[in-house]
């Protein structure tokens, strides 16, 4: 069945080599989603080979996990591992006919990262952006074909959740977009198309959450008993160990992007800013998670 606002499935290009922009954690594990269900071609670069070869280095050791789990034979994991490479060159790209970035959530960051991957590719090659609440439409404006920019926002774990939101923007085409849902289909995604508004769908929804988990905190209920409040009411997660799970640096973007665009709707919280500056001592310490901190919640 067509999903709801897809257009046929007739006018979705071939994907025979994937770009992934940013070696970070989300876009390393989409970058072996990709390889894992296309098996075709991923390229993966960053802003130096450091970042790159730690990116590599998650998607090996995920590999390595799949197949000591049972879950691929060795031949698999070795055509798999055949299938990834990275570079520092954006020029390796002429030849992806679907790029992906996830860089930092910086508007500009991601317009310039745009633009110059247009230099090397096809004009018709699919620019897809992995971001969470910028917009789409302004992604793509700078750029000499916008038609060929996509929403394509996957969710932590990515190999788990479900879900993929898909993001037309005004000048997205139909063959951009029957191919933007093809593409989630061989990566056994549920696909939702929503509008190119700030947060999307979930991000919209998991800020309100996320800030008046944080208000709670601020009004002098401590974390853990705000994280044990919320799970008998059957989340998976409490919010905070939720935002441990995205990244405390991501979760506050998408909070201050909603204040922004709607101050009367959404919490900013002091206390938010000061947890992403503790997660980022406790990231640097490598002393686990910040709500390792709160682990009495749980019990
Ligand atoms: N990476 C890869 N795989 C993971 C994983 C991770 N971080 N965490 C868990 N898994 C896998 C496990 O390996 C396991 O796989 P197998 O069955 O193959 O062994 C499977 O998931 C289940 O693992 P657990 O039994 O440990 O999992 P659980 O029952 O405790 O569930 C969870 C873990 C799926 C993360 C669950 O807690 C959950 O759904 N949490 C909510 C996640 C969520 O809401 N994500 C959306 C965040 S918003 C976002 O990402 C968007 C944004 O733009 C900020």
């Amino acid at each position: 069945k067509r999903p709801a606002g897809a257009p046929d499935k007739a006018l979705a290009q071939k994907v025979t080599k994937v770009g992934v922009i940013g070696a970070g954690l989300m876009a390393s594990q989409f970058a072996l989603l990709f390889v894992r269900r296309l098996q075709v071609p991923v390229v993966i670069t960053d802003l130096d080979q450091g970042r790159v070869d730690k990116g590599l280095a998650y998607i090996a050791e995920e590999i390595g996990a799949l197949e000591a789990k049972g879950r691929i034979g060795s031949d698999e994991a070795n055509r798999l591992r055949a299938l990834v490479s990275g570079t520092t060159d954006k020029a390796d790209f002429s030849d992806c006919d679907w790029v992906i970035e996830a860089v930092f959530e910086d508007l500009a960051v991601k317009q310039q990262v745009f633009a110059e991957v247009e230099k090397h590719v096809s004009p018709t090659t699919i620019l897809a952006t992995n971001t969470s609440s910028l917009s789409v439409e302004q992604i793509g404006e700078k750029l000499e074909h916008p038609e060929r920019v996509v929403g394509f926002h996957f969710f932590n774990p990515v190999a788990v959740m479900p879900l993929l939101e898909i993001v037309k923007a005004p000048a997205t085409n139909d063959a951009t977009l029957a191919t933007a849902f093809a593409t989630a289909a061989k990566l056994r995604k549920s696909a939702v198309l929503t509008a190119d508004a700030p947060g999307f769908v979930v991000n919209r929804l998991l800020a309100k959450v996320m800030g008046e988990a944080a208000r709670a905190v601020d009004e002098g209920t401590p974390v853990p008993v705000v994280e044990r409040a919320l799970a008998p009411i059957g989340l998976p997660m409490g919010p905070f160990e939720l935002i441990d799970l995205v990244g405390w640096a991501v979760a506050a973007h998408v909070q201050d992007t909603m204040v922004s665009k709607f101050p009367e709707r959404f919490y900013a919280s002091e206390n938010m800013h000061a947890l992403s500056k503790l997660a980022q001592v406790v990231e640097k310490n490598k002393a686990g998670k910040v709500t390792d901190f709160t682990k009495e919640a749980k019990k």
